[in-house]
């Protein structure tokens, strides 16, 4: 049980009555989320080889990438998620790679799956209501219903009646209950139609606004482009280039190519 921490590690004295501001705890000047030489596998499949980025807080930062690259992977290698991983993954100035995704997720980092995990059979109060609260200063249910109204309208329907976009948003709004300050979205857009996709849009530049940080995995360039102020291109379990959102028009054939598109 006992968690691999030394002095040196600011997880390791949490400082009595700190602020739960989003993101409080970073020394100044420091990355949100630090990423470097991260290695990954499932079993026996060595998966990324070597990763590097960083997100600053209060970004929204994406992972772009073909197919198979490793973007899902490096968002479970942030939280613990995998068989084994090796390199750093440094949250607030923290190092994490020692840390279980229980521990991780207390920290304040949580992930929105692709497959989104709603919980069929449960209302979607009860959904909001089962992650555990890991930190201070998470969303009440009020604030979650002010961003996404159609939950507060929908909140005793069960989650098979839900549609793909209302399922996205809560998704969303059950992390943003948390207290994370980090969000790690896998494609939240997939799937849905384009008039929900603007609307996860709107959430996303929102919770920018509202000081949380995100990194996103994303297919849809376009929509990346709407909410990002950078991407980070991924290959064959490496981080190739990255690229700030403001350079993107001028990259498009660069980007296309690394993406195949
Ligand atoms: N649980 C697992 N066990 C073994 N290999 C896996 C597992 N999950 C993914 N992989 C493999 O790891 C590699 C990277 O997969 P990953 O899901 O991270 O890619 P991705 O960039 O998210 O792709 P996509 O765009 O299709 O979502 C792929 O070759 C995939 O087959
Ligand atoms: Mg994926």
């Amino acid at each position: 049980m006992a968690d691999v921490e030394s002095p040196a590690a600011p997880h390791s004295t949490p400082v009595p009555g700190a602020s739960s501001m989003a993101g409080s705890q970073a020394p100044p000047g420091v990355p949100l989320l630090a990423v470097s030489g991260l290695q990954s596998w499932y079993g026996e499949s060595h998966i990324l080889h070597g990763v590097d980025f960083e997100v600053r807080r209060g970004e929204v930062v994406t992972l772009l990438g073909r197919n198979g690259v490793g973007k899902t992977t490096t968002l479970k290698s942030v939280m613990g998620m995998v068989g084994k991983r090796r390199g750093s993954v440094r949250f607030e100035g923290g190092e994490t790679i020692e840390l279980s995704s229980d521990r991780i997720a207390r920290l304040g980092i949580a992930i929105c799956p692709e497959e989104r995990g709603i919980f069929a059979s449960l209302t979607v109060l009860e959904n909001l209501l089962l992650p555990p609260i890991v930190r201070e200063g998470g969303f009440s249910l009020e604030r979650i219903y002010a961003l996404f109204p159609n939950l507060q309208e929908r909140q005793a329907s069960q989650g098979t009646k839900l549609s793909g976009g209302e399922q996205q948003m809560l998704a969303i709004g059950r992390i943003l209950r948390t207290g994370a300050t980090l969000l790690l979205l896998d494609e939240p857009t997939e799937g849905l139609a384009p008039v929900i996709v603007q609307q996860i849009g709107g959430t996303i530049r929102k919770l920018k606004e509202e000081g949380l940080t995100i990194l996103l995995v994303e297919q849809n360039l376009r929509f990346a482009q709407t909410v990002a102020d950078r991407h980070y291109v991924m290959e064959n379990g490496r981080v190739i280039d990255m690229i700030p959102n403001a350079e993107l028009d001028a990259n498009m054939e660069k980007v296309h190519e690394y993406l195949g598109v």
